[in-house]
Order: C-alpha cells, then sequence, then structure tokens
C-alpha cells in the first residue's frame, strides 16, 4: 500500500495532538494529514484501547504514531491497532526524552538501524497499511550510547543515508525528518527542538540521492512562504508548533488541495460551540478542548482576552456564546 502523498501534515505533539485538538484542526482545514500523540507499543497492548487509539471519522487522514524497542511488541501494538484503520503507522526515531531514549526507543534507535528495520519488518507483518518513519538528521549519543561504539556523534549526513539505506530494505518508503540532531544527554525535548541548528540542505540532498523515497521535512517552518521552498525540494512539509500557537494558518493552506478556505473565526468558534454541547451532553468537560484553541486570535486584537476566558477551567459553551456576541 502506497504512502501518505499529502503536502502537509501537522506534527505528532505530545499532550497536543489528541483527538481535541484534532477535532479542531479539523473545523478549520479537512485536507492536511493528521498524527495522533507518541503512543507506546506498550500502552497499546496494556491499555484501554478505545480510549488510547479510538478517532472520529472526520479526522482522516491520520496518522498513528507509535514508539517501540523491540519487534514483539511493535507487532503486538500495530496488530491491535489495526482495527482502528489508521491510514499509516509511523514508527518515532526522533523522541529525544531520557524516558523514551532511556528504553532505547526514539532517536536513541537512530544508532540501531538493523534494529528498525527488524521492528518495521515485524511492524508490516501485523499491517496492510504503510509504514512511515519519523526520525533526525543525527544524534549525540555522548555518554547514553553503549561503549563498544566507537563514535557517538552520529551527525554525519553519512551515518543518516546509512539509517535510510539500511531501513528501507524492510519495505519503508516514506521518511519525516527533523531537520536537527538531537542530543541525547544534557538537553531537555523543548531545548532539543530549539538548540540544535537546522540543516535543511542535508534533508534536500537525500530527497536528490534517493528519488523513489517520499522525504518529509519537519522543524521551525511557520510560513506559507517557507513551505512554497521547502516544497521545490522535498515532497512534503510537517509543521507541529506554528499550528498549534497559530491555527488560523490551517486556512492558508487551502492552496495546496487546489481549493480556498475563507472560515473566519466566528465561524469556527460556532463549530467550536457544537461539538463543546455534545461534549457536555455526554458529561464531559470542554476544558481540554478549549485548551487546545488557545491561539485562535493568535496576532490579532483580542488574543490575550480570549486566552484567558478558554483557560478558565471552568469555561464551556456558556463562556463561548458570550464570547460569540462580542466577535464581528
Ligand atoms: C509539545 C510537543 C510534543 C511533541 N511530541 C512529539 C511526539 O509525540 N512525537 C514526535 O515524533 N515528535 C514530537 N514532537 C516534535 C514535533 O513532532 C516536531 O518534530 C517538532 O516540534 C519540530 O517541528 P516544529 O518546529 O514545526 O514544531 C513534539 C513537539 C512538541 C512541541
Amino acid at each position: 500500500m502506497e504512502s501518505i502523498k499529502n503536502k502537509i501534515s501537522v506534527a505528532p505533539m505530545v499532550d497536543k495532538t489528541d483527538r481535541n485538538f484534532r477535532n479542531f484542526v479539523r473545523m478549520i482545514n479537512k485536507d492536511v494529514t493528521l498524527y495522533t500523540e507518541m503512543i507506546t507499543a506498550q500502552a497499546i497492548i496494556k491499555g484501554d484501547t478505545d480510549y488510547i487509539l479510538g478517532f472520529d471519522e472526520v479526522e482522516n487522514p491520520i496518522v498513528l504514531q507509535i514508539s517501540a524497542s523491540n519487534k514483539k511488541e511493535a507487532y503486538e501494538a500495530v496488530k491491535i491497532a489495526e482495527e482502528y484503520n489508521y491510514d499509516e503507522i509511523n514508527l518515532n526515531v526522533g523522541c529525544p526524552s531520557d524516558r523514551v531514549s532511556g528504553n532505547a526507543m526514539g532517536a536513541y534507535l537512530m544508532a540501531f538501524p538493523e534494529l528498525v528495520a527488524e521492528i518495521v519488518h515485524e511492524m508490516k507483518k501485523a499491517t496492510k497499511k504503510p509504514v512511515s518513519i519519523k526520525h533526525r538528521i543525527g544524534i549525540d549519543g555522548k555518554g547514553v550510547l553503549p561503549d563498544s561504539f566507537d563514535r557517538t556523534l552520529l551527525d554525519r549526513y553519512e551515518d543518516m543515508l546509512n539509517f535510510i539505506n539500511i531501513t528501507e530494505q524492510a519495505g519503508v518508503n516514506k521518511y519525516i525528518i527533523h531537520a536537527r540532531i538531537a542530543i541525547l544527554a544534557g538537553l531537555d525535548p523543548k531545548e532539543n527542538r530549539e538548540i540544535p541548528p537546522l540543516r535543511y540542505d542535508e534533508v534536500y540532498k537525500i530527497k536528490k540521492e534517493k528519488p523513489h523515497l517520499h522525504i518529509e521535512i519537519n522543524g521551525g517552518i511557520k510560513t506559507v512562504a517557507a513551505i512554497d521552498e521547502h516544497l521545490k525540494n522535498v515532497d512534503s512539509v510537517m509543521l507541529g508548533r506554528e499550528i498549534y500557537d497559530n491555527p488560523m494558518i490551517l486556512s492558508e493552506f487551502g492552496k495546496y488541495y487546489d481549493k480556498e478556505i475563507n472560515i473566519t473565526r466566528k465561524e469556527i468558534m460556532e463549530k467550536m460551540l457544537s461539538y463543546v454541547e455534545k461534549m457536555e451532553e455526554n458529561g464531559n468537560r470542554p476544558h481540554l478542548f478549549l485548551l487546545h484553541t488557545h491561539g485562535l486570535f493568535h496576532g490579532v486584537k483580542g488574543s490575550k482576552y480570549w486566552k484567558r476566558e478558554i483557560n478558565d477551567s471552568k469555561a464551556g459553551s456558556e463562556t463561548l456564546r458570550r464570547l460569540l456576541l462580542e466577535v464581528e
């Protein structure tokens, strides 16, 4: 099965890209590819799968991102997820978190391409859906990788190429590349998204060298102009923080889908109101959904006021109805 060829995707973000946020994105844009948060294979195997894996039809196209450190767990988790009909399954080889690398998952796995290939091979046995990999351009594994490694700084272009050469043998044909290295010891995840410099050229180079692969670029991309520039060099673009903080940018992406998106903030608030009313009818507190909408008025008058009202833990349909009267 072919991987998703969509031009734009919303990055997987723990505590952000949950079902509520994904529904919010769909109120603005129906086309971009969505990702779940990273879910560990163990959580899928041991957890309440409907709660962890359930999603609404409007969320398609949607990719499930898992992390796994061994092939058995990866197989079991993907087998369970098969019931839910995700469009693609993605393996996280980019997360720098101690918790994740301490468990031999995430970016740490970049040092073990053969193991990643085995994990993917098992994942592909468990699903007919395409399997993609999200990774970094390299890692600094000093203090973390075993002593048997003669080099712990795996940040050369050739290291990434080697990782891709080996893992593509397992049948991966799409790579989402966060264009900076991950420093496994000494930086926290937030710093690891800011401090290592972006090296977009190396992602472009991979696409040139391996034109048969679908290469998606990620990291620090914030504008349509930047997206257009990247699309001259790679197949697709993934944005994370900018979409979370400034969701109206999603309305500028119509051009990638041959359409215009003219939705106003007021119309989005009306959709939010219906969603919140349904949550309340079902006895669910809308607080966590509303938190995800904090960026709706980003860069325009009223942004601070909106955030304050929405962040109130008691905010709900009443709040939205009142705010709707205040917007033009
Ligand atoms: C709060 C937060 C949580 C994240 N969680 C994940 C995750 O679960 N899986 C993953 O592959 N990347 C995760 N990332 C990294 C993003 O997917 C993305 O690679 C990174 O933010 C760079 O893209 P950006 O500059 O467009 O935000 C997370 C980023 C943030 C800000």
